[in-house]
């Protein structure tokens, strides 16, 4: 008798946000000002601008946070089958951060492979995409059988996409403009109570 068994580590996950427009008219024209207050460039090997190194009071905004995080994240956790979540089930979660990118389209904006461990979400938001997106997902954890790198280039603007803070991640060359809206998830969780048994 044969059995496979895939542990549900790695994935990513995307879907439309329903407000975008509603969005997109309050916030794009306020980091668009932003932008010319930055002054510190973060700390990756990359050629983007970003406010990763401020704390940006109006990204926390409830309408925002509840459209692109916790209802996508809410939709994503139940899309799953119900044997997905063997053990770790989120029972809190709140965001340790949340910040912008702008890759300008004058030159060729890129990021470095990453991740943003010890987060348990992190997720991305297309607030405003002109061109093929170009963030590309690797997974480690497979041989040579399986695909290890995806190229998330069927996004559209309005788009979010939530992964595991530990997945590998970078964004590839991109020469076309892009103001996206990224952030992390601290989660708590419970050992359901019928896996105690198995610690
Ligand atoms: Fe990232």
């Amino acid at each position: 008798m044969s059995q496979f068994y895939h542990f549900p580590s790695d994935f990513f996950w995307t879907t439309k946000i329903k407000n975008h427009q509603g969005i997109k008219n309050n916030f794009l024209h306020q980091i668009e000002n932003d932008i010319k207050t930055l002054e510190k460039k973060p700390d990756w090997c990359c050629d983007v601008i970003s406010s990763f190194c401020y704390k940006k009071n109006f990204l926390y905004d409830n309408f925002l946070v509840n459209s692109i995080v916790w209802e996508p994240i809410d939709m994503m956790l139940s899309s799953f089958p119900n044997n997905y979540w063997q053990i770790k089930v989120p029972i809190n979660s709140s965001i340790s951060n949340i910040w912008y990118n702008y890759y300008n389209g004058t030159t060729s904006s890129h990021q470095e492979q990453h991740h943003h461990r010890p987060h348990s979400f992190s997720g991305i938001y297309f607030l405003k995409l002109n061109g093929k997106n170009t963030t590309t997902f690797y997974n480690y954890h497979s041989d040579t059988t399986f695909e290890r790198r995806k190229i998330l280039d069927n996004v559209k603007e309005g788009d979010v996409v939530i992964f595991p803070s530990s997945l590998m991640h970078q964004v590839n060359f991109f020469s076309g403009e892009k103001i996206s809206i990224s952030f992390n998830v601290s989660s708590t969780y419970s050992i359901e109570k019928k896996y105690k048994d198995n610690y």
